[in-house]
């Protein structure tokens, strides 16, 4: 299942934001700035369409919306009388302020949604246009809905991608966006927890188990858990470990004395996981043991092999 999680708009903020603005456009109707959409749309012909698939239907196609070349275009009556590139508002053009300022009027910051979600995007000199194309017309108006525009600025993370064990980015099944939510609805964005992510596309790791993992489980709490063991870009170990062998086992746990001495100290004689297969948890046994166990060490098949190697 590929979830790209939901995200939240600030539908409620926003339209307080816009029924101010709808109002201070009233109080000031015979300013410049108003020149109606028709006039604009006699000369760039066919430029709406691009508006109504990104949610900016203007005033005249849907009324109520509020929105109108201008709200984003400013001087269109110098403009119109002298059409040329230099005389008319564009964000596309401006300085990230000046062009950020233009969608704050109506958009409350992602940064700003929310309690916990931090962009950290917010500190840097970024427009909004860094990673929305207004007059784009794809999902959420991203310039890319495969956030090849994520991997630009961020090479060093993407070539983790090309790690021996990854996540298939290249094929599109997962995007940066499958794991990075920019609107910090429910999950944190950039701040702890974002292992929650994992369990909605794999569920059968997330649990829940009647013997926890606490070191799993910890995903659903204190929002570690899976980054615990995985690299979620890619990894030089297999399946995304970011320890081989026993080592990653070792990070939180020694080997329990009587491995070292029960059956000859067959306890030492395997890989941990060998035994514990259960990692992320088990249905049948409190120290996730493998319920093939004593089949694999040499025992009778069914026979229970490994009774107390650890008293
Ligand atoms: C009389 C025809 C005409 C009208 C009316 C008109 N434009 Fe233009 N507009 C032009 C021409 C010509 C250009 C320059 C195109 C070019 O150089 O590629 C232009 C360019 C633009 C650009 C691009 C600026 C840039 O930085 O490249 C924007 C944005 C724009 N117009 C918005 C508007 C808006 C908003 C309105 C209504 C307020 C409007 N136009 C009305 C003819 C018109
Ligand atoms: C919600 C804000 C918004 C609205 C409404 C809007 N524009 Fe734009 N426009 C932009 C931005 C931002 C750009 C820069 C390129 C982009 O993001 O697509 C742009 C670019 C343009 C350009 C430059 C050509 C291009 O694609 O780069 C033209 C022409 C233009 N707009 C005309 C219009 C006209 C005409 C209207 C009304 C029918 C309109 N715009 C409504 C935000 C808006
Ligand atoms: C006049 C108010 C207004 C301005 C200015 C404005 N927007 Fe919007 N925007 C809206 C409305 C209304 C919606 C539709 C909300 C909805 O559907 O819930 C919207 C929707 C969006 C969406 C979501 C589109 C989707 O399909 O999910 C994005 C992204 C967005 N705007 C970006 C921008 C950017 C970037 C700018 C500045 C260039 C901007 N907006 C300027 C009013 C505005
Ligand atoms: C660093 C990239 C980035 C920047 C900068 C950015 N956004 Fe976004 N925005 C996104 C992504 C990615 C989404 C898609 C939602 C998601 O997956 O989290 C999104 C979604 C949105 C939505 C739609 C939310 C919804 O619930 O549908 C709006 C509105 C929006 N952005 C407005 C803005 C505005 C306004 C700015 C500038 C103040 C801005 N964004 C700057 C990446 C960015
Ligand atoms: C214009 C360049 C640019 C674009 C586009 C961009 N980022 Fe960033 N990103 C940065 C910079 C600069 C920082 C802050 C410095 C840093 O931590 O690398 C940052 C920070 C981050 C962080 C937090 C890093 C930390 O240490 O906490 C994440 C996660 C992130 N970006 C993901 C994304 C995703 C996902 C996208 C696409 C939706 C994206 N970025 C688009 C430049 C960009
Ligand atoms: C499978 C989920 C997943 C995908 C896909 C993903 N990330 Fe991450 N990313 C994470 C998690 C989880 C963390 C936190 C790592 C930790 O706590 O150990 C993180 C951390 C980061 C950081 C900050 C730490 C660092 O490694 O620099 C950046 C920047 C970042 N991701 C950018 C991206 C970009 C860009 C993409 C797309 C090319 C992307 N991520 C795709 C899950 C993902
Ligand atoms: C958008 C869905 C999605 C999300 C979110 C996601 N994954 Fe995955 N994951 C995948 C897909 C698709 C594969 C590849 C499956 C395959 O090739 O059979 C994969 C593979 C894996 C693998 C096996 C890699 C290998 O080399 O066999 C591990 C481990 C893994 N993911 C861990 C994580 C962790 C940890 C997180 C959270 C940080 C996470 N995943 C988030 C979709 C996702
Ligand atoms: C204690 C360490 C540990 C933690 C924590 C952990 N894993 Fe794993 N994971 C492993 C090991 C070891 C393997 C390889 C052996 C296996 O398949 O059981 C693995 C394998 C996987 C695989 C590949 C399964 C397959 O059949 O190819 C996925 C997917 C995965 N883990 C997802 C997750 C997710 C999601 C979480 C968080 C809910 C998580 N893991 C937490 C250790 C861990
Ligand atoms: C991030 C730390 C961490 C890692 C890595 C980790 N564990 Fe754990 N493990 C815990 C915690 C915490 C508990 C629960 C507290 C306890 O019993 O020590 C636990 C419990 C266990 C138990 C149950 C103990 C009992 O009470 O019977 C077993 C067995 C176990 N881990 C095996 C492993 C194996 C095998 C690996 C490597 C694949 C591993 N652990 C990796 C933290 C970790
Ligand atoms: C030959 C199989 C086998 C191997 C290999 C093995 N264990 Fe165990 N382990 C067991 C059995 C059996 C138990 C006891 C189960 C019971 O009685 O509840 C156990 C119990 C444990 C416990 C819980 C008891 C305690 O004393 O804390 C931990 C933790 C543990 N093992 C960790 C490890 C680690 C770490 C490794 C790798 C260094 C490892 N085991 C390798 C079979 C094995």
């Amino acid at each position: 299942m590929v979830s790209r999680g939901s995200y939240t708009y600030p539908r409620g903020l926003c339209l307080a934001v816009l029924m101010l603005w709808v109002a201070s456009l009233a109080g000031v109707s015979s300013m410049a700035e108003e020149v109606d959409d028709e006039t604009c749309l006699a000369c760039h012909d066919g430029i709406e369409a691009s508006l109504m698939k990104g949610s900016h239907a203007l005033e005249s196609m849907r009324p109520g919306s509020g929105v109108s070349c201008v709200s984003c275009h400013s001087g269109g009556e110098v403009h119109i009388e002298d059409p040329t590139p230099d005389n008319i508002g564009n964000p596309g053009k401006a300085l990230a302020a000046e062009a950020e300022a233009v969608c704050t009027a109506c958009h409350i910051p992602h940064a700003d949604v929310g309690t916990i979600g931090l962009d950290p995007h917010r500190s840097q000199d970024f427009s909004c246009g860094t990673c929305h194309q207004v007059h784009g017309g794809n999902a959420a108006l991203l310039i890319d809905e495969e956030g090849m525009f994520c991997q630009t600025c961020h090479a060093a993370v993407t070539n983790q991608f090309r790690r021996r064990s990854n996540h298939p980015l290249t094929d599109q099944a997962v995007t940066c966006m499958s794991c990075h939510s920019f609107t910090g609805e429910s999950e944190p964005t950039f701040g702890h927890g974002p292992s929650a992510n994992c369990a909605t596309c794999h569920p059968e790791q997330g649990g829940p188990y009647i013997y926890e993992h606490q070191a799993t489980s910890s995903f659903s709490t204190e929002g570690d858990g899976c980054t615990g063991c995985h690299e979620p870009h890619g990894s030089s170990h297999e399946r995304l470990l970011m320890q081989g062998g026993n080592s990653l086992c070792t990070q939180c746990h020694g080997t329990p004395p009587l491995h070292r001495t029960r059956h000859g100290g067959i306890g030492t004689q395997y890989a941990c996981y060998e035994c514990h297969s259960a990692t992320h948890g088990s249905q049948s046994h409190r120290s996730l043991l493998n319920p093939q166990l004593g089949t694999l060490v040499g025992g009778e098949p069914g026979s229970c092999f490994c009774h107390n190697i650890e008293e």
